[in-house]
Formats: structure tokens, sequence, C-alpha cells
């Protein structure tokens, strides 16, 4: 079997629409990723999209970023007074992980074992290996089998004490509203209760039901908190070539976003999307695939595209002028049926204007507050990418708060 490899913009584009490609990036995920969402094909995952999309609601996200996010960044930002230094990974993990938990449909627990501070710290270990679980296939120098026998332990530790009890609940909650003791309108409004309300329709037993909750878990923080890495460290690095600019983005939240956008372009969460042809298809830059043969998306390829982007594509420069109808986070949120139905949430609408009350994006909420509290990298301690990954992705980014 060939691999094709494209990198021209448009023809990156058609694939990800083609439906005679199948979802090939996640080959080696199965533990956490067998038959979830962005690994379905066809009308089981057309079935399932159309299920879960009743959860990613424009009022629902807007209320998310307007009122649950800013309590949330400013209770962990609290915990690190002037002067303290953190990391951004872990920082970004500690900000998302409720949030990641309230979509999925995930309960915090409620048996007093374990303090709030240590139940999130063992949630984002969680996080963490769910995420060495989805990259496994582009890691490098890991030994697998090692990581596989560590994510299974993980795996086992995420049912029993968060994904089980919340499990139970949402089902005695839909039993009393078959029974008629309460509205349909009270149950949790999250993933797992989306799944469990049309359980036998879409053939789901208690194993896909834990996969696919760990799978929403995931998505809702992991790729955010990368994002974040590399957002933080442009800000920084144009605030110290630009004098005046640090005030100008605490003062104006729009700019700040199209900085934001301008960093997700660059740096898509994976550099390539990866699919297997199961027909033959024709890619408008001239290469073709056979079934079987493996197309390789180059994201990060074709969000440099000068023809697109300009002569300076390969450069973080925010304030680039895109002719109209072209993204200005090019193919980072994917196209066709796996596009990211968080996107809103995490960047923002697009274009969002400067109305009151049009989303921005919990990205940008994020890296407005660190910068109003300071921001800055720590000149102790070394940024450092991830060697271990083929993804473009900071290891450690150590700050310090200066107020
Ligand atoms: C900066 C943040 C994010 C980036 C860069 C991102 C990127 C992506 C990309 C590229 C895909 C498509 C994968 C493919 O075609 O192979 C995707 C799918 C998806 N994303 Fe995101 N995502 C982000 C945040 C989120 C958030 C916050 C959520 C949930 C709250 C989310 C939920 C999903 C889901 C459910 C899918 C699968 C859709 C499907 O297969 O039908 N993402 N994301």
């Amino acid at each position: 079997m060939a691999t094709v490899e494209l990198v021209d913009y448009a023809a990156c584009e058609q694939a990800l629409k083609e439906t005679t490609l199948r979802q090939a990036l996640y080959d080696e995920a199965e533990i956490v990723l067998d038959r979830v969402l962005v690994t379905l094909h066809g009308e089981t995952h057309r079935q399932r999209r159309l299920a879960v999309m009743k959860v990613f609601r424009r009022d629902f996200f807007k209320h998310y970023e307007q009122e649950v996010i800013p309590g949330i960044v400013d209770d962990v930002l609290g915990g690190f007074p002037q002067g303290a230094s953190a990391d951004i990974a872990n920082l970004g993990y500690r900000c998302l992980v409720d949030l990641a938990m309230r979509f999925a449909g995930l309960d915090r627990r409620d048996d007093n074992t374990l303090s709030r501070v240590e139940e999130t710290r063992k949630l984002v270990e969680l996080l963490r290996l769910f995420g060495v679980s989805a990259t496994l296939g582009q890691s490098i120098d890991r030994d697998r089998e090692a990581a596989r026998r560590e994510i299974r332990v993980a795996v086992d530790v995420f049912d029993q004490s968060w994904f089980g009890p919340s499990l139970s609940r949402r089902e005695a909650l839909i039993a009393s509203v078959l029974r008629g003791e309460r509205g349909e309108d009270t149950l949790p409004m999250d993933v797992l209760t989306v799944l469990l309300r049309n359980r036998e329709t879409l053939e789901l037993d208690r194993p896909a039901l834990l996969r696919e909750t760990a799978f929403f878990f995931l998505a809702g923080a992991h790729t955010s908190v990368h994002s974040l890495g590399h957002i933080v460290h442009h800000l920084l690095e144009w605030c110290e070539a630009h004098a005046g600019a640090r005030v100008q983005l605490e003062a104006d939240p729009s700019l700040l976003q199209r900085f934001v956008q301008e960093s997700l372009r660059l740096h898509p969460s994976s550099p390539v999307a990866i699919r297997i042809a199961l027909e033959q298809t024709a890619f408008t830059d001239g290469q073709g695939a056979a079934p079987g043969d493996r197309v390789i998306i180059n994201l990060r390829a074709a969000n440099r595209s000068c023809e697109r982007f300009g002569a300076d594509a390969a450069e973080f420069s925010p304030f680039r002028v895109l002719p109209p109808g072209v993204d200005g986070t090019g193919l980072t949120f994917g196209r066709g049926m796996h596009a990211c139905l968080g996107r809103n949430l995490a960047a923002g609408a697009l274009n969002a204007g400067t109305e009151s009350g049009l989303q921005r994006g919990m990205l940008t909420v994020l890296a407005h507050r660190l910068l109003c509290r300071g921001v800055a990298a720590d000149a102790n301690r070394q940024a450092r990418l991830d060697k271990t990954i083929t993804r473009e992705t900071w290891a450690t980014y150590p700050v310090v708060f200066s107020r």
C-alpha cells in the first residue's frame, strides 16, 4: 500500500471532506479511542455525531465562556501569588479539567476520600495518560507496550472512581424520568446522558460508553492545553518586541483573539491528519489514492501556504490581512465529517466583532487572565519542547507572575 502526502491547502481541505477516506490517526489508540466519535466512519459516525451535537449548543458555550471559565481560571490563578512560578501546561490542565468533565458527563467524587486539590491532581494525571494513549502512533522512543499497560491501569481507575459512579447516577436519573417522577429537562446536559438516552439506537454497551466519555474528557482539555503553550509563547515574544503591546492586548479582547487565532493557525494540535482510502480518490493537486493507501494530510504545511496566507505565512503576524472567506485558523479545527465540535468554545466565533456577548473563546479568556496577572517567562527555568512525540508540544513552559 502506498502513502500519499498532501501539502497543498485546497487538496488538504478536500481530503478532510472526502467520505471515501477513513480516520487513521488513532489506529494505535484503541484502548481509549476504539470506535469513539473521532474514529467512527459513515452512518454510525453520523448518528453518534447528531446525538452528541445537542450538548454543543451556542448558548451553552457562551455560558461556559462568560460565567464558568473566568471563575475557574481566577480560582486556579489565585493559588499563585505575585512572584510565584508555574508551568503553563499544568495550569491549563487545572483550568480545563472541570470543564472537560462537565461536557463529558463526569461528576466529582462525593465520598470525601480525596481533597479537591488531590482529586484534581489525579484527574490531570488521567488526562495526561489518555493524551499519551491518543498520540501513541506519533510517539518516538517510547516503550509502547509499557505505555499501554500504564494506560489500561488508568482506564480502570477512571472507571472505578469517576465513570462508574457518574454512569450509575445518570441511569438512576433517567429511570426516574421514565417513571414520570421528574421532567426530561432536569437531566444533566452532557455527552454521557445524551448517549444513555439513545443507548439502544446507537447500540452502546458499557465499554463503548466508557471510551466515548473518556474521549470527550480528553477532547475538552488536551488540545486546548497544548494550544495554550504556543499562544503564551507567541504573546510573550510579541510583547517583548513591541513596546505597549501588552497594555493594548489587556484592554482589547478582540485583538487578543486575533493573536490566539494566528497562533492556532501556525500550530495545529497534530501537524498531520491521517486517513486510509476506502475507494479510489483523486485530489485537486493531481495526486490520487487507491483503496488501502495511507493519506497524510499535512495541516501544518497547508496552514503555512504563502498562496493563501501571504508571503510571510510561516511567521506569527497577527495583523495580517486575509482575503474574504479565508479562515484565519486555517485547517486547525479540521473540516468535513470530523470537524471539531468544540471549535467555538476553544477559539470563539470567527470575526466576533466588538459587540459584547459574542464568543471570544476560552483560550482568549485564559490568555487574557494570564496577561492581566503579568505572566512572563521564568528566567530561571528553560521552556522545553516535547521530544518524545512528533507533535509540536511544549513539554514544559515555566512562567512567573509579576502581579
Ligand atoms: C484548540 C483547541 C482544539 C483544537 C485545535 C481541536 C482540533 C480538532 C481537530 C483537528 C479535529 C478533527 C480531527 C480529524 O479530522 O482527524 C477535532 C475533532 C473534535 N474535537 Fe476538537 N479541537 C480543540 C478543542 C476541542 C474542545 C474544547 C472540544 C470539546 C469540548 C473538542 C471536541 C472535538 C470533538 C468531539 C471532535 C470529533 C468530531 C468528530 O469526529 O465528529 N475539541 N478537534
